[in-house]
């Protein structure tokens, strides 16, 4: 079977950035996970489902009608026949994604989706569980990781970018409450898997944090 290469970590870390330009690098393919979660919390809101409702989503994930498709160095994703690419992104779908990702059958409903991403010549997956539940044979599994400030402080940086003001205080109480639930779930909480390269990159550029993860993955 094709190599895979896990990163995981919270939100902010720059796993996104660093994955895509791994991707790119290798010519490999690339699992956003997050995505997948978070496609789901929007096809909840769309179908009035209860964001809290095992039940409910359970079937609503073995059935989502999502595609990725890669267009130049980004991904269109399409719900149900809908360009849903931007909503998704916004912090109350993140949110909402990391409420459906703390049940367990949801998870389970959602694993072989993403081992069906595995192909030639390898695959990157980016999440929070790629390494320690989705991917435990991944041929090298990286943790990445950045104090909760300096990740809202990206991420506000990101959304101004965009146009979008919130502020600092906002951004932060937000990522720690995201980063509580992914930590303390009880089915695949998020933490480095034992084999894991971690990395903190509070005081990292992007070029350093890309350098290390290759010397790693080359090693
Ligand atoms: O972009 P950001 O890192 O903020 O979030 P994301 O990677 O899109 O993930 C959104 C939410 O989905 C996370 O807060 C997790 O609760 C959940 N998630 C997960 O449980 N497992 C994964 N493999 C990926 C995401």
């Amino acid at each position: 079977q094709a190599p895979v290469i896990t990163v995981d970590g919270p939100s902010g870390a720059g796993k996104g950035t660093l994955c895509m330009r791994l991707a790119e690098k290798l010519g490999w393919h690339l699992l956003d996970s997050g995505a997948i979660y978070r496609v789901l919390a929007l096809a909840a809101i769309h179908h009035d489902v209860d964001t809290e409702s095992e039940e409910a989503l359970v079937p609503l994930a073995a059935n989502l009608d999502v595609q990725f498709l890669a267009e130049g160095d980004l991904v269109k994703v399409i719900l149900e026949g809908e360009d849903v690419s931007g909503t998704l992104r916004t912090e109350q779908v993140g949110n909402q994604a990391s409420k459906v990702a703390a049940l367990p059958r949801v998870r389970e409903a959602l694993l072989r989706r993403q081992r069906a991403f595995v192909g030639e010549p390898g695959l990157i997956a980016d999440g929070r569980d790629m390494g320690t539940v989705v991917f435990p044979k991944a041929a090298a599994k990286i943790f990445l990781d950045a104090s909760a400030e300096e990740r809202a402080r990206r991420r506000q940086h990101q959304l101004q970018g965009k146009g979008v003001n919130v502020t600092f205080e906002q951004l932060l109480s937000e990522i720690q409450e995201r980063d509580d639930r992914d930590r303390n779930r009880a089915v695949a909480p998020l933490r480095p898997a034992s084999d894991a390269l971690e990395l903190d990159s509070t005081s990292l550029s992007i070029d350093e944090v890309i350098e290390q993860a290759l010397a790693f993955i080359e090693s």
